[in-house]
């Protein structure tokens, strides 16, 4: 039950509010004085507190104050008779969730009880998200033994708590992000955003939009100002994966922001300032792009202030074991299955493929293995690396012995893949492969069912 805390001194006052509250389903106690309220603050704990300023003892804002420094979350919500401007700046700097003035109006309060609590639960679920976010990237959380990924702990622990400049290059999949969200979760503006942007995914005039901002009237579709990420990221992190791929012009500009940490909208003349600090990201060889005279030599030393070289996953075969105890784990938990035996031949196979994809294509292979399943063992046959073979189980397979055009078998398959995966689109564009519009398209040309029950 939602616990209220009333600090009044007058009791009439008092006595009414606490049995509107109980009506509305509340666990009401009162305080009549300062000291009170401050004991039932640590003894009954409310979710939020109605308190009088004009109170015998301590002034109503001077509890408010304490109870603020113990707990920064508390909700307060300050009354008063007399409805004067000073009172309600200070009582709002200090922290109160509102200031109403009396007598109270019934309506008015519960609009305001209501908005306090809807705005505690709010606040409770982010700091749970932000939690479970940073968790996430915990450094536990990559997995590696290899004295090479030895070698990229040390760096993450090194460059978390400073504001250098990162380099971090690797092939496809070897966990370029992961490592940096690491880096940004471990560092002193964790809570500050963190934001990807790919640079070769759109054109150079989006990107550069994307990453300054517009003003309105830039270019023919900017109807309206947008902030860029330089000035979204705030304190946090901007990680600019790709960045081979971006185009001159916008390597003078990247430039520019990184030498004097200002920058423009496209279109605008303001100057603005950047706090964020800068992580790249290539699978490139980006000295042999300066060598070709594709990227500026000085925005490749800026960049690389530090370099994490992230090695494929072909030079570390002793990580793969780890590897797939670790994604095993966690393709089942997503996916409520229960297929974690791995036979030594398998392991052995495993840790024998070439990877090209690195821990991407590894995790891939075996969300497939783990789907196709029957039991509870990661199965070599569904392992989808070696020349391909079709799948040849009469009851589920959606291949048969009759001959069918090649769209059937598209068809059957995909159909197929989706009951695996109960109807987790995104799941089972990573099995087949395809991208998610792809896979939307196939579903409409071949009218597939989805079912997302379990
Ligand atoms: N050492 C590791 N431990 C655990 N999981 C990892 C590790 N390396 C990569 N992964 C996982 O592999 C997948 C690919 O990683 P990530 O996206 O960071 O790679 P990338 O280098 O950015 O790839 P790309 O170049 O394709 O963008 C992710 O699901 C990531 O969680
Ligand atoms: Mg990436």
């Amino acid at each position: 039950m939602t616990k209220v805390l009333v600090i009044e001194d007058d009791s009439l006052v008092s006595r009414t509010l606490i049995s509107h509250l109980k009506k509305r389903g509340f666990e009401v106690r009162g305080a009549e004085n300062g000291e009170e309220g401050l004991a039932l603050f640590r003894d009954f704990q409310p979710d939020l507190a109605l308190l009088d300023v004009k109170l015998p003892d301590i002034n109503g804002l001077d509890v408010l104050k304490q109870v603020k420094a113990e707990n920064k979350t508390a909700t307060v919500i300050i009354m008063t008779a007399f409805d004067d401007m000073r009172t309600t700046v200070e009582a709002v700097k200090a922290g109160a969730f509102e200031y109403l003035v009396k007598p109270l109006d019934n309506l008015e309060l519960d609009l305001t009880i209501d908005k306090a609590l809807q705005m505690k639960a709010l606040e409770a679920k982010v700091s749970y998200l932000l939690e479970e976010k940073q968790k996430e990237y915990q450094i536990d959380n990559i997995i590696g033994r290899s004295p090479q990924m030895r070698e990229v702990f040390k760096m993450i622990g090194l460059v978390a708590n400073t504001r250098t400049n990162i380099l971090i290059q690797g092939e496809s999949g070897t966990g370029k992000e992961l490592v940096a969200k690491a880096i940004h979760y471990n560092g002193p503006f964790r809570d500050e955003p963190f934001i990807v942007i790919n640079c070769s995914a759109i054109s150079d005039t989006l990107l550069e939009s994307e990453l300054f901002g517009h003003v309105r009237g830039a270019f023919t579709d900017a109807v309206a100002e947008t902030r860029g990420k330089f000035e979204i990221a705030g304190k946090g992190t901007l990680f600019l994966d790709e960045i081979g791929d971006i185009s001159p012009g916008l390597q003078s500009k990247l430039l520019r922001v990184i030498e004097s940490r200002d920058f423009m909208k496209v279109g605008g003349e303001k100057v603005l300032k950047t706090e964020a600090r800068i992580i790249a990201a290539t699978n490139q060889n980006l000295q042999e792009l300066v060598a070709q005279g594709k990227f500026r030599e000085d925005l490749y030393y800026r960049l690389k202030v530090v370099e994490i070289n992230i090695p494929p996953l072909r030079e570390r075969r002793e990580d793969i074991p780890d590897l797939v105890a670790y994604l095993l784990e966690k393709i089942n938990r997503d996916l409520k299955k229960n297929v974690r035996k791995v036979p030594p031949e398998v392991m052995d196979y495993l840790v024998n493929q070439p990877w090209k994809g690195n821990v991407r294509e590894l995790e891939n292979a075996l969300i497939r293995a783990v789907i196709l399943a029957k039991g509870d063992v990661i199965l070599k046959e569904y392992l989808p690396l070696e020349p391909s073979r079709p799948v040849r189980d009469e009851d589920q397979s959606p291949l048969t012995r009759e001959l069918v055009p090649l769209w059937e078998i598209e068809k059957r398959y995909i159909q197929y893949v989706l009951e695996a995966t109960r109807g987790s689109k995104s799941r089972a564009s990573q099995v087949l492969d395809i991208s998610r519009p792809t896979l939307d398209k196939k579903i409409k040309d071949y009218d597939l069912r989805i079912d997302t029950s379990d």
